[in-house]
């Protein structure tokens, strides 16, 4: 192996210590307690992980929250309804719809309800519209893009002026990670279904982000000696020798591009941490701005 093997689980856990901490002290200040809401609409049991998990991250940090769930036959009214009563409810620092939500739902619509101050996940239009314009800052920025860029710059990658490759156009990940690196001065190419070439395009990266939630479709010889890759994907593959029957790989094959990239994630363990964490700075940066 010759990559430097980037530890999501530990950086994680470095962020989520130093958002436990200044929780402490606000909250000993009498405060605002960052106290993140959470909206599950139906029942697919990755959601309802996902956010359940969410939720213990925040009593772990000393955080607050607020889980809501809908079901399945929920209208668009009774969605928007719930966000509107979250926008008002004082106690409430940070909402968070989990998406997909079912497909009689309008997503845009609710999430364009979400007030900007507690729109932790950073996918209002408001938010994503600061992000791509020049000499703006959104007020959040989306938890997995977030924790990407982290994990970069905590590693000691350079971005600025690197040749960037981003895998996936996706608006949880690909396209606001893009975004990101362009505003970190990087030059930025982002690959999808119809690219050309897509292995003589990655092979022109430093910076590799791969989201595009194919089974180690990155190759080892796509990658340019050196290259840090950041592995956002997490696909369960059948393994008789697990008591699952199954286990998590990423878009890039790990084995392969770990001989020849500079840095590089594991799955699990690399960006999937992250996410939370990212998630908590943002709950906790949500109070910070509500109650200064
Ligand atoms: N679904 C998959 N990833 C995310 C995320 O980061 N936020 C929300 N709200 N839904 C998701």
């Amino acid at each position: 192996m010759t990559a430097q093997l980037i530890d999501g689980k530990l950086i994680a856990q470095q962020v989520r210590d130093e958002v436990a901490a200044t929780v402490a002290k606000r909250t000993a200040a009498g405060k605002m307690k960052p106290t993140l809401a959470t909206v599950l609409v139906g029942d697919r049991p990755d959601s309802a992980a996902y956010v359940a998990s969410k939720g213990k991250a925040c009593q772990e940090l000393g955080m607050g929250s607020i889980s809501e769930h809908l079901p399945a036959s929920a209208t668009q009214e009774e969605v928007e309804a719930l966000v509107k009563r979250l926008n008002a409810d004082k106690t409430v620092s940070g909402i968070l719809v989990q998406l997909p939500m079912p497909s009689n739902i309008n997503e845009e619509r609710v999430l364009s309800l979400i007030n900007i101050e507690k729109d932790v996940d950073g996918f209002s239009p408001l938010n994503i519209g600061r992000l791509a314009q020049k000499g703006r800052e959104p007020l959040f920025v989306p938890c997995t893009p977030y924790g990407c860029i982290y994990l970069l710059e905590k590693s000691g990658v350079k971005i600025e002026g690197a040749n960037a490759v981003v895998l996936g156009r996706s608006n949880i990940v690909g396209m606001p990670a893009a975004l990101l690196l362009i505003g970190k001065n990087a030059t930025v190419t982002v690959c999808h279904s119809r690219t050309k070439d897509l292995p003589g395009t990655v092979r022109q990266a430093d910076i590799i982000i791969a989201a595009i939630g194919k089974i180690e479709m990155v190759r080892g010889d796509w990658i340019k000696p050196g290259a840090a890759i950041i592995d956002v994907g997490i696909n369960a593959v059948p393994d008789a020798t697990k008591k699952s029957g199954q286990r998590l790989v990423g878009d890039v094959n790990f084995a392969e591009a770990k001989e020849v990239a500079g840095f590089i994630t594991p799955v699990p363990g690399g960006v999937g941490p992250m996410t939370i964490a990212m998630l908590m700075k943002n709950t906790l940066r949500a109070a910070e701005i509500q109650d200064p």
